[in-house]
């Protein structure tokens, strides 16, 4: 199945005729515009010259033209039988997904679908947001450039964005981070000792498990709170932890959220311990179904530190998350950052804070992609017998639970032909186990995951009924 634009639907998107301009040049830039802004995605198919001609009220002519105009720039081509589609001038740059352990190294290219990452194209809007923050760029230029907590207009809308969702928060609070990993990895350096045990729920995401273990600490599995919550409280009790790291929102692989009970129970239990909360919410602003429906954690445990991300609700090539501290660890925290790099740059900061005023939170373009993303991914239920998974309401990966230990076996499967998936062992906590689960995440375009489907199912008609399989009881 082709993506296609409606002549309707582009002219909404081209807005009122620019007065003054030739109408083939002002058809041509509109939609170069679009192209470059991700609002039409390479692989798109323009409608026909006719369709464009009656939902514009142009002339032929200038469909003609500007259409040919497009074509020599590098921005559409005649393709046989599907009229005029869009392109990205050189095509997207192959890879460009967010590494795993197993994935940095792993070879990618065009006919390579990497479904080891969990990551989304960038929000339509990115490019103008990038405009606006060059032309503030004057500004900053004339300063030596290090804003080593963050540029004060980003900090203050992040503490804005906290104070909308209900947790008031002063920019103080605030440090401006290359991406959330990078938060977590300077929470740690600026918190634990070596060897100090950490709890961490099991399956979890593989990077901020390395982060802990670079820091040294010992972590201490423990299952996930929705599904067993006193044997989380327990766990915090027997082990004597100092930290737990959380993720309540859209957890990474399985998509649970924390109900408010849960992180109120949560938040006690911390507190009673002496336990400092490390909450992850790189994936809170990732809601398909409906928002969440629950205070964020910072509400019920005020004491806890939280890192957030714009890479999923914006695009991760930014490269910016940040870290919101209690006063009482926001300036031990600065410190350790220090230790690590001296700042996120000037521009994509700038251009955070230009999303997060405007756009505030994940596009309704972007949720609907997800979603009919996340569509085709659950189709794989019923192409794969015996696969089960708790739709998730947000997040980015459905965690499949397999009828059989083949979780390993499957992702050589989808290796040769060309899907590269990360095995469930990758998720958990002591790198062994979960061979009966995977992970699919539906972060990429709709066509893409029709494809990579067809090579799954295609995979697991291979391994799933494999002789020497154990099976399921
Ligand atoms: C739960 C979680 N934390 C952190 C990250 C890393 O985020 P960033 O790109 O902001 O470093 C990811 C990315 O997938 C994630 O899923």
């Amino acid at each position: 199945m082709e993506t296609r634009v409606s002549a309707r639907r582009l002219s909404v998107l081209l807005g009122p005729r620019v007065a003054g301009a030739p109408a083939y040049g002002w058809l041509a830039d509109g939609i170069r515009r679009l192209v470059a802004d991700g609002r039409l995605l390479h692989g798109t198919r323009l409608p026909s010259e006719r369709e464009l001609v009656t939902a514009l009220g142009v002339s032929r002519t200038t469909v003609t033209r500007a259409y040919g105009v497009l074509r020599e720039r590098g921005y559409a081509s005649a393709v046989r039988g599907s009229g005029t589609v869009v392109q990205v001038p050189g095509g997207p740059v192959a890879g460009g997904g967010e590494p795993l352990e197993l994935s940095a190294l792993q070879p990618s290219g065009e006919d390579v679908i990497d479904l080891t990452c969990a990551a989304p194209a960038a929000t339509p809007g990115l490019n103008r947001a990038y405009e606006w923050a060059v032309e503030r760029m004057p500004s900053f230029i004339a300063g030596a450039g290090y804003f080593p907590l963050g540029v004060p207009e980003l900090r203050e809308a992040i503490a804005t964005r906290y104070a909308e969702r209900g947790v008031p928060t002063d920019p103080d609070q605030i440090i401006v981070t290359t991406g959330a990993l990078a938060g977590l990895a300077a929470i740690f350096r600026a918190t634990l000792h070596r060897a100090d045990p950490v709890v961490v729920e099991s399956p979890t995401y593989p990077n901020s498990l390395r982060a802990l273990q670079h820091a040294g600490a010992r972590v201490v599995g423990a299952p996930l709170v929705t599904e067993a919550i006193d044997d989380v409280a327990g766990v915090i009790r027997r082990s004597g932890v100092r930290m737990m790291v959380a993720m309540p929102d859209f957890h990474n692989p399985t998509g649970a959220v924390w109900s408010d009970e849960e992180r109120a129970r949560i938040a006690r239990k911390w507190r009673s311990s002496g336990v400092t909360g490390v909450v992850d919410e790189t994936m809170s602003d990732i809601w398909l179904d409906r928002p969440i429906d629950a205070r964020p954690m910072a509400g019920h445990a005020p004491d806890c530190v939280t890192v957030g991300s714009a890479s999923k609700t914006f695009w991760g090539g930014l490269r910016i998350g940040w870290i919101r501290a209690p006063h009482a660890l926001s300036g031990a925290i600065a410190r350790a950052r220090l230790s690590m790099d001296l700042g996120a740059p000037v521009l994509e900061q700038l251009v955070v804070a230009r999303l997060l005023r405007t756009q505030r939170e994940l596009s309704a373009e972007s949720r609907q992609r997800i979603t009919d993303s996340r569509r085709v991914l659950l189709g794989l239920a019923e192409r794969c017998p015996g696969w089960q998974v708790d739709a998730p309401a947000g997040g980015l990966s459905l965690w499949w639970h397999l009828p059989t230990e083949s979780s390993t076996a499957l992702v050589t499967a989808a290796e040769r032909r060309g899907v590269l998936l990360a095995p469930g062992s990758l998720f958990a906590v002591d790198g062994r186990g979960l061979e009966r689960w995977i992970r699919t995440p539906y972060a990429l375009d709709e066509m893409t995951l029709r494809r990579a489907a067809d090579a799954i199912a295609e995979a697991w008609s291979e391994v799933g009924m494999r002789p020497g399989a154990v099976r399921s009881h």
